[in-house]
């Protein structure tokens, strides 16, 4: 069992989600994180070096949209049941993802690096929370969570292979995050967002988000997620 607790990015609220059947994926991750607890997932000493700089970087973004969506739940608390069901939905998820990660994060996070890494990554997570309208953090958060989807999946086919636990987890978290991008647009257009503010919004937190990253570029490199063509994914979208 995990006994030892990584200091968050972000406070853990009480999850607002009601108890109802999980999703094929979200079974898929529980699964997953069932297995992590009897055999944990290990990196050889390269990896581990780079995985200790890459960690804090995901694992904050979890938290931070674990909080969006919870903070977002409880002021639409008078709102229709549906919207809230998906909004609730999204924060589980995140929620499980966050867990996870954190599973894999417990033998790395004694390094200075997990730190140093985790307070840029609460700087940038923070920063993307200052807007001037709900719809705007919206846009901002459907246009994150396509990058965490692209994100996610470099880390799928990254050089640890397919076979790996994290590529497999990285799979699992990136077919939830199409369907939170799914979610956040629509959510983001109920409250007025525009076309023209996501492609204005693109721009600000794509070029935020690849300077986080690049601070980080060896450790990329190191596991074969390359980051330029990241970014040309990330720039083709929205556009
Ligand atoms: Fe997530
Ligand atoms: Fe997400």
């Amino acid at each position: 069992m995990q006994t030892k607790v990584l200091t968050r990015c972000f406070p853990l609220k009480t999850i607002t989600a009601p108890q109802t059947a999980l999703p094929a994926n979200s079974q898929r991750i529980m699964h997953w994180l069932a297995e992590a607890q009897q055999r944990p997932v290990q990196f050889t000493d390269t990896q581990t070096e780079a995985m200790s700089r890459l960690l804090p970087l995901l694992l904050c973004g979890e938290q931070s949209a674990q909080l969006v969506f919870n903070t977002e739940i409880q002021r639409l608390a008078t709102e229709q049941h549906s919207l809230r069901a998906c909004l609730q939905a999204v924060e589980a998820d995140e929620h499980r993802h966050d867990i996870a990660l954190q599973h894999v994060a417990l033998s790395l996070s004694s390094r200075p690096e997990f730190t140093q890494v985790q307070r840029k990554a609460k700087r940038f997570y923070a920063h993307l929370g200052r807007v001037d309208s709900y719809s705007e953090h919206f846009v901002r958060i459907a246009i994150l969570d396509t990058c965490v989807t692209h994100i996610m999946q470099a880390f799928e086919h990254c050089d640890l292979g397919d076979e790996h636990r994290f590529s497999q987890l990285c799979g699992l978290i990136k077919k939830d995050e199409a369907k939170h991008v799914y979610v956040s647009r629509k959510h983001a257009i109920a409250l007025g967002a525009t076309l023209n503010q996501f492609s204005h919004q693109h721009e600000y937190v794509v070029g935020d988000l690849m300077t986080l990253l690049q601070t980080q570029g060896d450790a990329f490199e190191s596991m074969g997620v390359c980051l330029d063509r990241l970014n040309q994914k990330l720039e083709a979208k929205w556009r």
